[in-house]
């Protein structure tokens, strides 16, 4: 094969999960439920938190915000993978690949931020009740979250920055259902090693580092909250739960993608689903099931909104 000329893949083949028929169909029924499922409950939760003036507080802000990460985030890899899922050929191409890898670390890094933004509002909330107000005003969550994103876009653009002009010429073949980074840095055709560490160290780096962040700050939060045990602590306790779980189900798959030297293909196409779909999934179960003040403003929503169906 001649190697001087660069590129001669425009195609990446992914292989999917697996040949049978039914384990096919079982999937399918899965990932569409999942994938409405999580579109359906973020989408309640950015509507009823931008019409009901009782949430208009950093808190539900962040979160609204963090519904529309996840919808994006799913958005990103979910239909294409459930569109292919009965497909022989399952192809994507070149630049199909690199938007998926694109949107995704934009999307995940950002979401880390935001995560971290909500971190602190908890942190304030509880450890600073009396200054809440003024230290999250409207200005410093509209910066939490263009900081976020501008944060996410930046890490991903100097990642791909250098993928882009890598030369690919040989096998198409992704053992996977949509394309990840370290991936298809082994399908190129020159010696990845020193950027294969790179990605290792950006994305490994800022999620363990995240996490990490993440916890110490929690901990810190449950230190003081046991130290001064009252009645507005023990409520603010309970959202705090909530995001805990949010934040242990989003980094831990993440973590082991990244970091793990090795991954087994099995292992790794599962925590890849998990990811996809089940942790966007969770987020409005987590906080809507679990939050009486988001049940009364959602009930208050649909109660206007049939009112207001029965009055035009
Ligand atoms: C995201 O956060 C900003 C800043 O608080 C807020 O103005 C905006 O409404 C939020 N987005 C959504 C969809 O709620």
């Amino acid at each position: 094969m001649d190697l001087t000329n660069h590129s001669i893949v425009s195609e990446f083949v992914f292989l999917g999960f697996t040949n049978s028929w039914d384990i096919q169909l079982l999937l399918f029924v899965f990932s569409f439920l999942f994938y409405s499922a999580s579109m359906m409950g973020n989408l309640v939760i950015v509507f009823t938190v931008t019409f009901d003036s009782h949430l208009h507080s950093p808190m539900y802000f962040l979160l609204a915000n963090l519904s529309v990460i996840d919808m994006v985030f799913c958005s990103v890899t979910a239909p294409k993978m459930i569109c292919d899922i009965f497909k022989k050929h399952k192809a994507i191409s070149f630049c199909g690949c690199i938007t998926q890898i694109f949107f995704s670390h934009a999307v995940g890094g950002t979401e880390m931020v935001l995560l971290i933004a909500m971190a602190f509002d908890r942190y304030v909330a509880i450890c600073k009740p009396l200054h809440y107000l003024t230290i999250m005003s409207p200005r410093m969550c509209l910066c939490f979250s263009v900081t976020s994103w501008i944060i996410g876009l930046i890490h991903s653009l100097v990642q791909l920055v250098f993928v882009i002009d890598l030369p690919f010429c040989g096998p198409n073949i992704l053992d996977s259902f949509y394309c990840d980074l370290p991936r298809l840095l082994r399908l190129a055709c020159t010696n990845t090693q020193e950027l294969e560490f790179m990605v290792t160290v950006n994305s490994g780096l800022i999620s363990v580092g995240s996490f990490v962040l993440l916890v110490i700050s929690y901990i810190f939060i449950l230190f003081t909250v046991w130290k001064h045990a009252s009645g507005a602590s023990s409520k603010a306790l309970s959202t705090l739960s909530a995001h805990i779980t949010v934040v242990v189900l989003f980094f831990g798959p993440l973590m082991f993608f990244y970091t793990w030297p090795s991954p087994t293909s099995h292992l790794d196409k599962f925590l890849a689903i998990f990811d996809a779909f089940i942790t966007p999934f969770l987020n409005p179960v987590i906080y809507t099931f679990r939050n009486k003040e988001m049940k009364v403003a959602m009930r208050r929503l649909c109660s206007r909104l049939v009112h207001y169906r029965n009055i035009s």
